[in-house]
């Protein structure tokens, strides 16, 4: 087999599927599967990204229960994981017994930044950059009418030296309050624009001119309360002992840390976004102490009930991107009926905190695996080919027998069958 394609971007969607099938040998069935595209339009799929063969299906579920802001929301989840979807929606359940889930998200800045190299003075370079802030927001500035018109656009920026082992270098942020975008575009745009003005001024290169994806300027914080009438002490003293430790050990954080981004990353494919971005994000953010720890804390306040709380930095946008053009992401958007990036933040940081209890209440208390194998059996039991009733039914034999194997689900089938 040849990887040596000269022009595979050029053959049409049809050419390189049988193209690959060809090479390796992929058989009707599989070729079936790769073109399942349903009635979603092959071509939208086509132009979001290069040598495009086939889609990649994933279960679509809705979270339910969700208060946050005392407003309901039905909450569209994207993820190969099981388990993800209940939890959340267990977790919602007990948190509109209270208030809900308060979520509040700063304003939405993101920042960009250009390199600047071989500067000779850079007291002096700063000093001519901060003179020409105005000019320099402007030039930045015509790269989105759009943005202006809204309010948004560059709104700032700041000049930072930072030391490497390639020696001293410049680097100057611009803070761009791009609304309901994601910004990673017209923020790029922006610092690509203002480069050869920085050269002009400084004397200095301009080197690398991009988006920083830790987006420590749009920031959700995420809060809510739960009753001791509800999980009662001992499970919020055992909640208060999970959040400890994963505060203090990053190798519990990261962990800790993971199960939020379940829920984050879930409802931001959903609904098409940038999910490294939001990654990137929020692990940069769990360092900036120093030391990576947990974006979440729970505790319990003066009167013994639960308080968790969640500070994450939630870059999306329902404008442009893939939020747009993929029509799924457009349904999501609709299902959860959110009018700006603002309230999608809201929306995930949510979430993401009630993902967060149900993992840390479950590992405090009975494990997480109980819950798990239960999924998997009946993963087992379908991948053996079980359908409808009999999934559940062979599930639990398993389970009860201890044997939650693959073969096993195989002979439990045929016995049902016969
Ligand atoms: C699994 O996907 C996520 C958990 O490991 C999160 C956690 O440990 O808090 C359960």
């Amino acid at each position: 087999m040849n990887s040596r394609i000269p022009g595979f971007y050029k053959y049409s969607m049809e050419e390189r599927l049988k193209k690959v099938a060809e090479l390796v040998g992929l058989d009707e069935d599989d070729i079936k599967i790769l073109k399942s595209f349903g009635d979603v339009d092959p071509s939208i799929l086509d132009a979001m990204i290069e040598n495009v063969i086939g889609v990649y299906p994933m279960p679509y579920g809705v979270a339910v229960n969700f208060r946050i802001n005392g407003r309901d929301y039905l909450v569209p989840m994207v993820i190969e994981e099981s388990s993800v979807v209940a939890a959340a929606s267990n977790a919602a359940k007990i948190m509109r017994e209270g208030d809900g889930i308060e979520s509040r998200a700063s304003e939405q800045i993101m920042i960009g930044q250009i390199q600047l190299i071989n500067v000779d003075s850079f007291e002096d370079a700063k000093k001519k950059i901060l003179e020409n802030r105005d000019r320099l927001l402007e030039v930045a500035n015509m790269q989105s009418k759009t943005l202006s018109r809204l309010g948004g656009g560059a709104k700032d920026l700041e000049v930072r030296y930072i030391n490497t082992r390639k020696g001293g270098m410049l680097i100057v942020h611009i803070y761009v309050d791009v609304k309901d975008a994601m910004g990673a575009n017209v923020v790029n745009s922006m610092c690509e624009s203002i480069g050869p003005i920085l050269e002009e001024l400084t004397g200095g290169r301009a080197l690398l001119k991009i988006l920083s994806n830790l987006a420590d300027r749009r920031i959700v914080k995420a809060r809510v309360k739960i009753s001791k009438e509800i999980l009662g002490e001992d499970v919020i003293e055992r909640i208060e002992y999970a959040s400890a430790f994963a505060e203090s050990d990053p190798y519990r954080a990261a962990t800790h840390n993971k199960g939020i981004m379940n829920g984050v990353i879930a409802v931001a494919l959903a609904t098409g976004q940038d999910t490294r971005a939001l990654e990137a994000a929020a692990h940069a953010y769990a360092s900036r102490s120093g030391r990576y720890t947990s974006l979440s804390k729970w505790y319990s306040d003066e009167d013994g009930d639960l308080v968790g709380e969640l500070e994450i930095p939630i870059p999306v946008g329902i404008v442009g991107g893939a939020t747009k053009v993929h029509p799924t992401a457009r349904i999501s958007l609709k299902i959860l009926g959110v009018k700006t990036a603002k309230e999608l933040a809201e929306v995930m940081a949510a979430v993401g905190l009630a993902q967060n209890f149900s993992a840390i209440r479950a590992l405090a208390t009975v494990g997480i695996q109980r819950g798990h194998m239960k999924l998997h059996a009946r993963n087992l039991a379908i991948m053996a080919g079980a359908r409808g009733e009999l999934v559940d039914k062979i599930a639990e034999e398993m389970i009860r027998e201890g044997n939650i194997k693959y073969h096993r689900a195989k002979e439990l089938l045929e016995k049902y069958r016969s």
